[in-house]
């Protein structure tokens, strides 16, 4: 699902990037900070990270983003796991974060406690609201009006949900940014590329549904003439431990 940097950073990446300052300035990061990027895929967040002066380590279980991150961060603790089982002893950082990645793991409950116990406790996650995140939603619209299902992770993309996984003292926030585009064909591009469900979801349709998608997309977004901007609110949620 996860296995080009390219593809995600185009698609998803633009957004992820946006994000990453607003999610670490809401997780409180400062200088100097041992942090754990869970889930840190092309390292949208851990770019955010290093940029702020924290002393970084990224854990990601799919091995093309882990070489990835090798590559641009030649410095940093790169370990290929997911977050249910981190291999580091406890309380080896101040902080433990996972931007948009809940969702995605086998077991999130399982995740957040071991994060939280890597980090002494101090734990901060963020997701897309599906509906208030407009890439998101405008491919998922189109492919529920195409009749076809989708495997979108749905879990985790509401403030109560994170307010549960994160228990009764977190502290939930709604994060809002924006992303540009050159204009119809630079979206279509990206989401083509085929990065995640929604991407693998396009790059599994034949040549007619696709051009359907197309203009149902085009339809969807308002028929853009030129540059445009998508809007994404994520809920985070943090404790303190
Ligand atoms: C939507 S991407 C987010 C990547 C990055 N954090 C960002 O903000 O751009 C989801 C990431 O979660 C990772 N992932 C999937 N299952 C995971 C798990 N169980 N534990 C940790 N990360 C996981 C994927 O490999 C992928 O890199």
């Amino acid at each position: 699902m996860w296995d080009s940097d390219a593809a995600y950073d185009s698609f998803m990446g633009r957004f992820s990037r946006r994000l990453a300052p607003v999610f670490a300035d809401f997780a409180g990061v400062g200088a100097g900070e041992r942090v754990l990027d869970v889930g840190a895929g092309t390292g949208a967040l851990t770019e955010e990270l290093v940029r702020r002066g924290a002393q970084a380590a990224a854990a990601e279980p799919a091995p093309a983003f882990a070489e990835s991150l090798r590559r641009r961060f030649p410095d940093l603790d790169v370990r290929e796991t997911g977050a249910e089982e981190l291999p580091w002893p406890g309380d080896s950082f101040d902080v433990a974060l996972a931007q948009l990645v809940v969702s995605f793991m086998n077991d999130a409950e399982a995740g957040v406690r071991e994060m939280a116990r890597v980090a002494g406790g101090r734990v901060a996650v963020c997701m897309w609201d599906m509906e208030e995140q407009q890439l998101l939603a405008s491919v998922n619209h189109v492919r529920e009006r195409m009749g076809d299902a989708g495997p979108e992770p749905r879990r985790y993309r509401t403030a109560a949900e994170l307010q549960e996984l994160l228990g009764p003292d977190a502290e939930v926030a709604a994060l809002d940014v924006v992303a540009d585009y050159e204009g119809f064909e630079d979206y279509w591009a990206s989401v083509l590329g085929g990065a995640g469900p929604l991407g693998e979801w396009v790059a599994s349709l034949d040549d007619a549904r696709r051009e359907t998608a197309r203009t149902e997309l085009i339809r969807e977004l308002g028929d853009p003439s030129g540059p445009f901007t998508l809007s994404g609110r994520a809920w985070a949620a943090k404790i303190s431990g």
